[in-house]
């Protein structure tokens, strides 16, 4: 089956440059002119890619790849942005994901544009996750089991790509799911132990978290293998999410008491 590529840009000299950039090249390739549609297009035809401009007229791209980024389903979308603004102006896109791939529209070749469309589609379901500064909560027996819950999170991807084998991905989440609950235990106990006042909603957080993840594991333990990305894929996005916003409000409370 062809890969949809969705094409965002609002002016049509360069949309059609694009478009004809990838024509015969075997990608289905969709059209939207500004940022509502762009986001209308991704929920009704599911593209595998977007190319997309950043100063488009009403909803500006950078919205439109924050609310790809908010949302799992569309999390790991790959985006390539061309603009004609230098990237030093779109830093802040790092931040939301630091492999977002951005071309300056006028240094932009077919040549260019193909490599990183193929590199981009090469990776979308097999980047694993990384271990970065940026998830240290400040507490080394706390990063510890977060490496442990990316480390079983990157074995589940392996498995999916490699080979597949049912048996083992159901295995293996199980063991994310059993290793997660007793994190959770711990992060809770510590919270309550030294009357962490927000407490109660990080508790609802886990728990929310619980129900979703053992709905899915379920899905698949009963043998719908086919759902196995949508919950790798939410995983990496609430994990990512949990870690960096929720648990890390948690930090100088827990250092005050001693951990
Ligand atoms: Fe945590
Ligand atoms: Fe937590």
């Amino acid at each position: 089956m062809a890969r949809k590529i969705l094409i965002v840009e609002d002016e049509k000299h360069f949309h059609d440059l694009y478009k004809e950039m990838l024509e015969g090249k075997g990608y289905d390739i969709l059209s939207a002119y500004d940022g509502d549609e762009a986001m209308e297009k991704v929920e009704q035809k599911k593209p595998d890619l977007i190319i997309m401009d950043i100063k488009l007229d009403l909803v500006k791209g950078d919205t439109v790849f924050q609310y790809l980024k908010g949302i799992p389903e569309y999390a790991n979308l790959p985006v390539i942005i061309v603009s004609a603004f230098s990237q030093r102006d779109y830093k802040s896109l790092e931040d939301i994901d630091p492999k977002v791939v951005y071309i300056e529209k006028y240094k932009l070749t077919e040549e260019i544009l193909l490599e990183e469309l193929e590199k981009k589609l090469k990776n979308k379901i097999s980047e694993v996750l990384e271990w970065e500064d940026k998830f240290s909560v400040g507490i080394s027996m706390i990063d510890e089991e977060h490496k442990k819950i990316i480390g079983l999170l990157n074995k589940a991807i392996c498995v999916k790509e490699q080979n597949g084998n049912p048996e083992e991905l159901r295995e293996v989440l199980r063991e994310i799911t059993n290793y997660v609950l007793t994190h959770f235990k711990t992060e809770e106990s510590y919270m309550k132990e030294f009357n962490y006042p927000e407490y109660k909603d990080h508790k609802e957080e886990h728990r929310i978290f619980s129900n979703e993840t053992t709905a899915y594991k379920d899905k698949v333990i009963k043998g719908d293998y086919q759902i196995a990305n949508e919950i790798i894929e939410y995983l990496k996005w609430w994990l990512v999410n949990h870690i960096q916003v929720t648990d890390k409000k948690y930090t100088d409370c827990f250092k005050r008491n001693g951990l």
